[in-house]
């Protein structure tokens, strides 16, 4: 069966000491009490080893928000998916449109990121999305489609099962305008498709499918209430526990 999961996405926020005081906040105001999806931060990798030596790691998964391409090596600046695992963290965010659009990684970079992230046991939280003018000129299917193909269809079956799948629409990110809970629904039943199509309906029900930009207290539970949004991947509103802790709740 497919889980239930909210992430927070910090993007290039938090210094050390802001980030250990908002994942140990978070981590308090867990204790105890019951929550109905996986919850997983996504920081900055300076944070990972500290993160995961401060928090209660069966209860928050820690998330980096990009890998190497590569194993190891003379590559001055990268991190790659074995030492993001040797902090303790275990998901690595990648494919992100911020990502894509501002450090131009390409599908077949992202191909390699996705493989290094798996061979080193991390989940890949795998981003896809359209920008306005593709979903003006009603092309978001396609380019969706095509994101998912050319970086994920050469993966084995099994290997795609360690999978999560985000529909991120670029023009929802960090806007304020988030998708209705129709249009989410929309695409994330025509992504399960194609996974489908692909992997056979077993897999596709198991993958689980996380809709991102402009996710917030307020329409969470609208969002997750849609029978193929499993959760989200929260920016600005993971950037708080009084922000953060509703959306977890909203499952
Ligand atoms: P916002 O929630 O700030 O719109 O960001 C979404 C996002 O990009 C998460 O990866």
């Amino acid at each position: 069966m497919r889980k239930n999961i909210v992430a927070g996405n910090w993007k290039m926020n938090m210094n050390l000491q802001e980030g250990l005081a908002l994942a140990t906040a978070l981590n308090e105001a867990l204790k105890g009490i019951t929550v109905h999806c996986d919850v997983v931060i996504g920081t900055p990798f300076i944070h990972l080893a500290s993160v995961s030596n401060s928090i209660d790691t069966t209860k928050i998964g820690v998330s980096a928000q990009n890998c190497a391409d590569k194993v190891s090596g003379a590559y001055t600046g990268e991190v790659s998916a074995g030492m993001i695992a040797s902090t303790g963290a275990k998901y690595v965010i990648l494919g992100h449109s911020e990502r894509r659009a501002y450090y131009h990684e390409t599908p077949a970079m992202l191909k390699e990121k996705v493989i290094q992230a798996l061979a080193s046991n991390l989940t890949p939280i795998f981003c896809i999305g359209e920008v306005l003018e593709e979903r003006e000129s009603e092309k978001h299917f396609e380019v969706v489609k095509s994101q998912i193909e050319t970086s994920l269809f050469e993966l084995s079956t099994e290997d795609f099962s360690k999978l999560v799948l985000a529909y991120e629409p670029v023009w929802a990110i960090g806007t304020g305008k988030t998708a209705t809970a129709a249009q989410a629904q929309e695409m994330h039943a025509f992504i399960r498709q194609t996974i489908a199509e692909k992997y056979g309906n077993e897999i596709a029900n198991d993958t689980s499918i996380l809709y991102g930009g402009s996710c917030n207290a307020s329409n969470a539970k609208e969002l997750f209430s849609n029978s193929d949004v499993d959760g989200g991947l929260i920016g600005g509103a993971s950037l708080g526990v009084d922000k953060f802790m509703p959306i977890i709740e909203a499952f």
